[in-house]
């Protein structure tokens, strides 16, 4: 079964093809995430009126790609109907609508959070096909299954999420953050650092730069709820705290040379700067990586799934394998390649595919608050 799938919740405009939830025939994806970066987080209005400009030509790339192949054999469309920004969301779903509508085929609405998840069941990439417009290397994944059942964390922009996963069909949520998410934490922190948005990937280069015999100055950050026995997540506390030590820095320095303070680190601050990005890093993965085994033995599961924009981080990855190492744990974990945890069509397309509950096209819409909350 061959899924065109179509993905506008934020700021990435992308369509896939996917055969029976796992082998992406076509992922294509266009961002407007430089457009955003001046302003140090993403612009509604703006995300909106680029996903206008890129969803024609990118849904025009996708057929393009599929090139030997027709409409006839798409089996099925699938959208993000939410969370997500509305101007952006309705420019999928509406086009979405429209193709199901001129090609009288089933259209299978998606939850965006549900579906990052999906990204680790897509065991490979069709040779002759899997392009995407920002030159991707063509991958092979892992084929081996992931056993059930299995603990997920989703780690994203807007979303810190752990659910239950009795099989590919289902998903219960078990809890998650009661303030900002661990991308959030990750963009705002970035920002107070001076770095750019998006904040992780900032975060974790400047980091990785942080050597330890360099420098005195050695922050250290709370890890919120690390000895808490819910599997609940708090970051807008962390944020706090790192203003306090950016605050300190910029005390120092006003008193060195008698200026005003400026609550900015400065660019020359490198050393200070990596070490703080070093610690926000650690006391983020050390949280997430706690919670996420304490619900792994909690419902004696087999697998671990990571995903979402945050399981790009290899520091998150490296830490939660070395840790099932210490604790000799047979649980197998499993985190999709970089460019299947931010948002793409391609799991929009699995996920679409594992529950495959099409819906008229006329009763679909946008629905930027849909619950994340799911199962009982
Ligand atoms: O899933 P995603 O692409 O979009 C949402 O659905 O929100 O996640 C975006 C988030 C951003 O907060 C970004 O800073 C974070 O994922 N992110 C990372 C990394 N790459 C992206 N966080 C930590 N380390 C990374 N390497
Ligand atoms: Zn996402």
């Amino acid at each position: 079964m061959n899924i065109l799938a179509i993905e506008t919740s934020c700021d990435e405009t992308s369509a896939a093809i996917v055969k029976d939830g796992r082998i992406i025939l076509v992922n294509v994806v266009a961002t407007s995430i430089q457009m955003h970066q001046k302003y140090g987080g993403i612009v509604p209005e703006v995300a909106a009126r680029k996903q206008l400009e890129f969803m024609i030509p990118v849904l025009n790339e996708t057929i393009q790609q599929f090139n030997n192949s027709t409409i006839n054999n798409i089996d099925a469309i699938a959208v993000t109907v939410g969370p997500g920004l509305i101007g952006s969301l309705l420019v999928g779903v509406e086009t979405a609508k429209t193709l199901a509508y001129a090609w009288n085929k089933p259209l299978i609405p998606v939850n965006h959070v549900l579906a990052h998840p999906y990204a680790a069941f897509i065991t490979k990439s069709d040779k002759r096909k899997a392009i995407s417009n920002n030159n991707l290397t063509i991958q092979q994944f892992s084929n081996s299954t992931i056993q059930f059942p299995i603990i997920s964390l989703v780690v994203s922009g807007g979303h810190t999420e752990l659910y239950f996963m009795q099989d590919e069909k289902s998903m219960k949520w078990i809890d998650g953050t009661l303030d900002d998410a661990a991308g959030e934490c990750f963009d705002k922190c970035a920002r107070l650092l001076g770095l750019k948005y998006p904040g992780g990937p900032e975060i974790a280069a400047a980091a990785a730069k942080y050597q330890i015999p360099n420098t005195k100055y050695k922050p250290f950050l709370p890890r919120p709820m690390i000895h808490d026995d819910s599997l609940n997540f708090s970051f807008s506390g962390l944020k706090t705290a790192v203003l306090r030590e950016v605050k300190k820095i910029a005390e120092c320095h006003s008193r060195e040379s008698g200026n005003l303070i400026d609550p900015r680190v400065k660019p020359e601050d490198d050393i200070l700067i990596n070490s703080l990005a070093h610690e926000v890093q650690e006391s983020i993965t050390d949280v997430l990586v706690k919670k996420t085994l304490q619900a792994a033995e909690k419902y004696s599961v087999k697998s671990i799934i990571v995903s979402g924009g945050v399981a790009a981080n290899q520091r998150l990855k490296q830490k939660i394998n070395s840790e099932l190492l210490i604790l000799n744990s047979k649980l197998s974990v499993h985190v999709p390649p970089p460019h299947l945890c931010v948002d793409t069509a391609a799991y929009i397309a699995s996920y679409a595919y594992f529950h495959n509950n099409p819906v008229d096209w006329r009763k679909i819409e946008a629905q930027p608050d849909l619950d994340v909350e799911v199962g009982g």
